[in-house]
């Protein structure tokens, strides 16, 4: 059946993907992006769907807007992807973090009790966990969240909002919380973008401590089959199911930094170890079996995501 869909923060990383993967798999279907345009946004992304799609420029905090959008449009599906997203500046300003990863979602929230049959799928992260030690096990979806940034706070009161709205309106609604993400659109200013960026320029690269920080490495598109393998089961909107999304692909940045050198045949003296960041979490890790349930399985490697994302910044980073 096909469903006008509204897919905030589009203009974005994580966004611009879905909405191409979603325009081209679904190509009946009724695609509105609102998006405020912030400096990670680029709209040019979805220049191959730009006659596909309705795109407002906009923010989710706007109640006015956003409920004249659901109704212009009879929007009957939401994905959040809206957000906030560089820890370091939430450490420098927590203000507009507070602003879109808190009041934005409780106004999409306070939105759909007016539309009651629309579905919100709320994108979320591994950071609201906290960090883990090496020995910890991956954490499940009922794990208690332990946030350390501002950034990770704000996503995490996000996620209890969408939750205490599910429980006390009848939202449907449903979170996901993926790890890292790489792949090309990212803004400039994020650790594999800066990487490449200097590696190209052949500056110093920043590599906070030791290096030895883990994350957990997911291809963008891999990230977006994952979040229609959860929209296509109805069932997690009515109990606000959450979702860990997760590709098993635990790497130091340090090692990623290396790789990254040896694509672009780069020496590791471009390495400059720097100030560790204030707070900064060690290790991320999660066990995404129930999303795994759904049928979902990521099919990028590391290796070959990583090619692809030093070949797209290759042709445009100055
Ligand atoms: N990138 C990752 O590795 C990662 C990992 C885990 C979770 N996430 C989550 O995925 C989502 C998307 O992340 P991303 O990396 O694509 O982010 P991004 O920073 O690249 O893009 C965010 C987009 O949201 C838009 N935006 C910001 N504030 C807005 C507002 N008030 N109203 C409307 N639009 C607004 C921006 O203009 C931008 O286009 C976020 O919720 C983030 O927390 C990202």
């Amino acid at each position: 059946m096909a469903t006008s869909i509204l897919i905030t923060g589009a203009a974005g990383f994580i966004g611009s993907h879905f909405a191409l993967e979603h325009a081209r798999a679904h190509p009946s279907d009724s695609i509105v992006v609102l998006d405020k345009l912030t400096y990670a946004a680029d709209r040019t992304y979805l220049d191959p769907i730009a006659n596909h799609i309705t795109f407002i420029v906009g923010d989710i905090a706007d109640p006015v807007l956003v409920a004249k959008i659901l109704k212009d449009h009879a929007i009957d599906t939401i994905v959040n992807f809206a957000a906030e997203t560089h820890v370091d500046r939430s450490i420098s300003d927590p203000s507009p973090f507070l602003h879109t990863n808190v009041t934005g979602v409780q106004n999409l929230l306070n939105i759909c009790r007016t539309y009651p049959s629309v579905r919100l799928l709320h994108v979320s992260t591994d950071e609201v966990y906290g960090d883990l030690r090496d020995r910890d096990a991956p954490k499940k979806t009922d794990d208690p969240l332990r946030p350390s940034s501002p950034y990770a706070a704000s996503k995490a009161a996000g996620d209890l909002l969408v939750q205490a709205s599910a429980r006390t309106y009848g939202i449907k609604a449903a979170i996901s919380r993926c790890t890292n993400n790489f792949g090309p659109h990212q803004a400039s200013e994020k650790f594999i973008p800066t990487v490449i960026r200097c590696a190209l320029n052949d500056q110093p690269i920043p590599i906070y401590a030791s290096g030895k920080n883990k994350r957990d490495w997911l291809y963008v598109t891999d990230h977006c089959s994952a979040l229609e393998a959860i929209l296509a089961h109805g069932a997690a909107f009515d109990s606000c199911s959450t979702f860990n999304v997760s590709a098993d692909s635990e790497k130091e940045n340090l090692d990623v930094a290396k790789a990254i050198l040896k694509i672009l045949k780069k020496p590791e003296s471009l390495l400059s170890f720097v100030q560790d960041r204030l707070g900064h979490d060690w290790r991320y890790a999660l066990d995404s079996s129930g999303t795994r349930m759904l049928g979902w399985k990521p099919v990028i490697s590391f290796e070959e995501g990583l090619t692809k994302t030093v070949e797209w910044y290759r042709n445009r980073i100055p």
